[in-house]
């Protein structure tokens, strides 16, 4: 995600800034940008801007070079969404003397650029957060600094945390929250303002953050106002953190993989924001918007991915089949790349990777562009070699994963399934009625995985019961069978455990010869279509012996009578249970692995992005 930093006071803004954003860092991004207003006795009357691509220190070469001095500025390090990384891209935008840094997405970007176009403005980026500056640039010819802004915010829709400055009210700096995150470090007689507070605990531990729906107009004497959207004044106090700045980071969780499990309402929030027209019951992918018309047309569909990506697929295959009637077949990249795979242009090959970067799914897109089929990815980083080159995709937005096992782009990789499966379906035979009724249900789904996620503290005692195995099955049918593969990767890499996901129907087909007195079987037992077959197969398992830790629906009486230990999750419908039953399973296996006192962030032999074969 990207990161703002923003300082007023009577220290060198510039100083401030690229401390604050080299603290950023860890956060991921593709280029940074800072702009400094000129001080009251300097001869210059407009803000230095520079910007850069690549590494912050790159931006200090090109800072370093040019004679940027002034107590008043803001910077910004961007992760790309709107717009592929580059100099015109970076932050910050600005329009006549207005200057701006974003991040989250400008929901009606489009309508406003066309809008704005029509005005005469001329836009020099790709990015949602060009028009930001602009409608405050217009307002501004006949409004003072802050009014403009107040009637700019009133015609954006979407996330948002903006940090603004304008060349001729330079003692003032105007922010404004909502959706994305901002805290203002409150210093004794300056404040440094950020989207993460480990740009500023170096600094001051005095914060304040801001709610949703929040402005801050921050002045260089050391004098502050918080208002809400409609200008009403709000009393704010800051508080006093004691974080170190690696903790900072790591937003006070324990470990970035505890922090991006956590993220997961947000990053399903995230994929589904302004893609779902819930009163059509319909689905609105941009990013697909070019091929709609083919993409009805297909007969068949091959998903092609690794990893947790592929498993992403494999519930893929199970909502596209049931509800678009359209045949899915999914398979390993580095599979696809080497074997001879039919593939035609009367087909679609859906890649999906996180990183964009997966050597083996790039080499699948080249095959598959190669032999004619329209190629669409599902990436999570803008910019990155599979989103350039596949035909047409849609990204994730969930913002950097940083601890190497991916939890959060999975739940948000099966809430753009979902979204696909309803367009698909809804340019076959899928009723409005049903369209409406998956996707009301989706919009639930960051609610329902927040009511799972504080009730972390039963897994981490259900955990302590597993700590010792060093070796588990993962059991699940149907729609859970890919997340019984999930749980056995996910515990596999973090807590080094000699785990196996299976079909559960599979059991009798020979892992059932395994089991004997304690042998441990994690079963995915949601109250469904499967569930009294699952039923049998726990059955199966404590007939000989086994220990059985179910993950279930509130009011599946049954499990709890045969299973040793049990979770239940809220109930949803069927085919979104994965984005649910994952979640539980995550937690489960960071518990085992940080009672095993391993490095969950960072798993031996394991790299965030496998860029070779
Ligand atoms: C597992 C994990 C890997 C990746 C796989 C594909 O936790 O992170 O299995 O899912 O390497 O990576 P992407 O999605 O970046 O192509």
């Amino acid at each position: 995600m990207c990161g703002i930093v923003g300082y007023i006071g009577k220290k060198e803004a510039v100083t401030v800034l690229l401390e604050g954003l080299h603290h950023l860092e860890y956060r991921g991004y593709d280029s940074a940008g800072l702009c400094v207003l000129p001080s009251a006795h300097s001869r210059k009357r407009r803000a230095s801007v520079v910007r850069s691509v690549g590494k912050v220190d790159a931006l200090v070469d090109l800072v370093s070079k040019k004679n940027v001095s002034g107590f008043v500025g803001i910077a910004h390090t961007r992760w790309a969404t709107h717009g592929r990384p580059s100099v015109a891209n970076a932050h910050p935008h600005s329009v006549g003397n207005i200057h701006v840094v974003h991040n989250g997405i400008i929901e009606n970007y489009q309508s406003l650029r066309e809008k704005l176009i029509e005005r005469g403005c001329r836009f020099r980026s790709d990015t949602d957060s060009e028009v930001v500056a602009h409608l405050i640039a217009l307002e501004r010819v006949k409004h003072d600094f802050e009014t403009s802004v107040y009637r700019a915010l009133s015609k954006i829709r979407g996330a948002y945390a903006l940090v603004i400055v304008c060349d001729d009210d330079p003692d003032k700096m105007i922010a404004v929250k909502n959706s994305s995150p901002l805290v203002v470090g409150v210093g004794r007689d300056d404040f440094i303002i950020a989207s993460d507070v480990s740009a500023i605990v170096q600094r001051t531990k005095n914060v304040l953050y801001l709610n949703d729906g929040e402005v801050i107009v921050l002045s260089r004497d050391g004098e502050y106002s918080v208002c809400s959207l409609n200008r009403l004044v709000k009393r704010r106090k800051p508080q006093v953190i004691d974080w170190s700045p690696e903790q900072a980071q790591k937003g006070g969780y324990e470990h970035f993989m505890f922090k991006e499990i956590f993220e997961q309402p947000h990053a399903v929030v995230d994929a589904l924001r302004g893609r779902v027209v819930i009163s059509d019951g319909l689905v609105r992918l941009g990013g697909l918007r070019s091929v709609e018309d083919r993409l009805c047309q297909i007969k068949r569909i091959v998903i092609v991915s690794c990893g947790t990506s592929y498993h992403a697929g494999l519930v893929g295959k199970y909502m596209i089949e049931e509800y678009a009637g359209v045949s899915v077949e999914v398979e390993f990249a580095s599979e696809f790349r080497y074997r001879k795979p039919l593939v035609d242009k009367h087909m679609a090959v859906i890649v999906i990777s996180q990183s964009g970067e997966t050597a083996d799914t790039l080499a699948a897109v080249r095959e598959a562009k190669n032999k004619g089929a329209l190629t669409l990815g599902i990436v999570n980083a803008v910019g990155s070699a599979i989103a350039r080159e596949t035909d047409a995709g849609v990204y994730n937005h969930a913002g950097p994963e940083i601890g190497v096992a991916s939890t959060k782009a999975f739940t948000s990789q099966l809430s753009i399934l979902v979204l696909l499966t309803v367009l698909l379906g809804r340019g076959r035979d899928m009723s409005f009625v049903m369209g409406q009724k998956i996707l009301t249900e989706l919009e639930r789904i960051p609610h329902l995985i927040t009511s799972i996620l504080k009730r972390e503290k039963e897994l981490r005692v259900i955990a302590r019961a597993y700590v010792k195995n060093d070796a588990m099955f993962f059991l699940g049918r149907k729609y859970h069978y890919p997340i019984a593969l999930e749980g056995a990767l996910k515990i596999k890499e973090i807590a080094y455990v000699n785990a196996q996901g299976y079909a559960s129907g599979e059991m009798k087909h020979g892992p059932i010869a395994l089991i004997e007195d304690g042998f441990p079987c994690v079963f995915l037992a949601p109250k469904d279509s499967v569930y009294e077959k699952t039923l049998s197969g726990m059955e199966e398992v404590r007939a000989r012996g086994g220990r059985i830790f179910a993950v279930s629906t509130v009011g599946a009486k049954e499990v709890s009578s045969i299973a040793d230990d049990v979770f239940f999750i809220p109930k949803t419908l069927e085919m979104l249970t994965p984005l649910l039953l994952v979640v539980p399973l995550q937690i489960f296996s960071y518990h085992v692995g940080v009672m095993r006192g391993l490095d969950v962030d960072q798993p031996r032999n394991l790299a965030k992005s496998v860029t070779v074969e």
